[in-house]
């Protein structure tokens, strides 16, 4: 008898099949007994009749406890009100292991309890969903980049200087230098794409941030494109496309998580390009119509981002930041240098900024004045200047937070769900 994964038993109606995996619950009469067995691949019900199998057999799935793992021999059945179609009739249980007192029942636990459990609490529908989501997204953005010219270069974790400003950098010793845990490796991909033309990186990046929000983590992944002879203008364009992309990549390929997630997937088929666009002028100006106490040169916070992108039934760049605000590599509008060439996008439905991008400083010039403005030792940076100073080209690139990406795409209240083990504020464990 061979093993089938339980996503695949749909194939296998009318044949003897093994399904090897855990009781997720189970219920029972004097009778008859339901197995709800997962096997990481999926869910099915295991039907044991009283009448049609030994006394042992019956006796030892009535006794099964939650989290036993369990290979199961049955006859896998059609059964329309499955979710999946079909059913298992249970011939043999083989208990591979007991699980005793489980610590995640089916009543309402808190998420402190949660998150101390998160080994466990992933193996739960819907965490397993939302992880199965969260890979099909990285497939569909690495899918999109790969076939669009782009190639994967990995910065180092290990830098020996910020990115993004030294507020929120993890120190760690490196032998008898300091060194930090990146924040991005922008920099670096930015050397790469004048080696490479068009590259991404795809890894962990760490923010020491002491706010605990249900957007941010300490710990979290970035997809950092990089491209050369590529305008802010023309960077927009390849945002929007690649985000669209994903979105339908998602809504083709996860129908099944999306259900268990219960997402109202009406709203992620509106996710077309082209996207909205407004200029940072234009939402001080509707923010202060809406009330809001903000003024030209201060940055928005999550009530104002979240009003702004209510407006929209798609996700909306916010363009052309006051330069004062912004990290120290982005060019300056030719037009009015008192703003830069960026944009942050903000996704749909109070999700917040998903990616932060712009065109990069090109001349050298400008960018030394900014290292003395910024207060950045010109040593650390010189290799950043030489990239200006062997041919400099104009180029743009972006950062696309994945676990907030995650947690629009399924419609979560807070980020700390998207990934398998969330770094979180005063959280190390496990
Ligand atoms: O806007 P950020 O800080 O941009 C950069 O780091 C640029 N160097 C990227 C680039 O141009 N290559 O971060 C980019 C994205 C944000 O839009 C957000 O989605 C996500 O990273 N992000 C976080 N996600 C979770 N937790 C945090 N603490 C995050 N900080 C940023
Ligand atoms: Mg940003």
């Amino acid at each position: 008898m061979s093993t089938v994964l339980i996503k695949d038993l749909p194939a296998h109606i009318g044949q003897r099949v093994t399904v090897k995996g855990w009781l997720h619950q189970k219920r029972s009469s004097g009778k008859i007994a339901f197995l709800q067995i997962r096997d990481g691949s999926g869910f099915v019900q295991g039907v044991v009749v009283k009448d049609e199998v030994s006394d042992e057999v019956f006796h030892t799935a009535v006794g099964l406890s939650q989290e036993t793992s369990i290979e199961i021999d049955g006859e896998v059945r059609q059964d329309e009100r499955a979710p999946s179609g079909v059913e298992l009739t249970i011939h043999q249980i083989a208990v591979v292991y007991a699980s005793h007192d489980y610590p995640i029942t089916p009543k309402e636990h808190g998420v402190d309890f949660l998150l101390d459990n998160r080994h466990l609490w992933i193996r739960a529908p819907r965490q397993r969903a939302i992880l199965k989501v969260r890979a099909e997204i990285i497939k569909a953005i690495r899918g999109y980049l790969d076939s669009h010219d782009f190639t994967q270069v990995d910065p180092p974790i290990l830098t020996p200087s910020s990115c993004e400003g030294t507020t929120n950098l993890f120190a760690t010793s490196y032998f008898d230098e300091q060194a930090y845990l990146t924040q991005s490796g922008q920099l670096y991909m930015e050397a790469a794409a004048m080696a490479l033309g068009k590259v991404y990186s795809f890894g962990p990046t760490f923010r020491a941030e002491k706010s605990k929000t249900r957007r941010h983590l300490l710990e979290f992944w970035m997809i950092e494109p990089e491209m050369v002879y590529v305008t802010h203008e023309e960077s927009l364009v390849i945002q929007e496309q690649l985000l669209a992309h994903v979105v339908s990549h998602v809504l083709e390929h996860c129908s099944v998580e999306l259900k268990v997630l219960q997402r109202d997937t009406s709203l992620l088929e509106r996710v077309k390009a082209p996207f909205p666009r407004i200029s940072y002028d234009e939402a001080i100006a509707f923010l202060q119509e809406q009330g809001h106490q903000i003024t030209w040169g201060d940055d928005f916070g999550a009530p104002d981002e979240t009003v702004i992108a209510k407006q929209y039934d798609r996700p909306v760049f916010i363009e052309k930041y006051p330069t004062e605000i912004k990290a120290f590599y982005m060019k300056p509008d030719p037009a009015r240098p008192e703003v830069v060439l960026c944009a942050d996008l903000l996704a749909p439905e109070g999700y917040g900024e998903i990616i932060g991008g712009s065109q990069r400083i090109d001349d050298p010039e400008l960018l030394l004045a900014r290292f003395k403005e910024h207060d950045l030792p010109e040593d650390a940076y010189a290799w950043y200047l030489d990239l200006r100073r062997y041919g400099s080209v104009p180029h743009s690139g972006f950062g696309l937070g994945l676990e907030r990406t995650v947690a629009w795409i399924c419609g979560l209240e807070h980020v700390r769900e998207t990934i398998a083990f969330p770094r979180l504020l005063y959280r190390l464990y496990p």
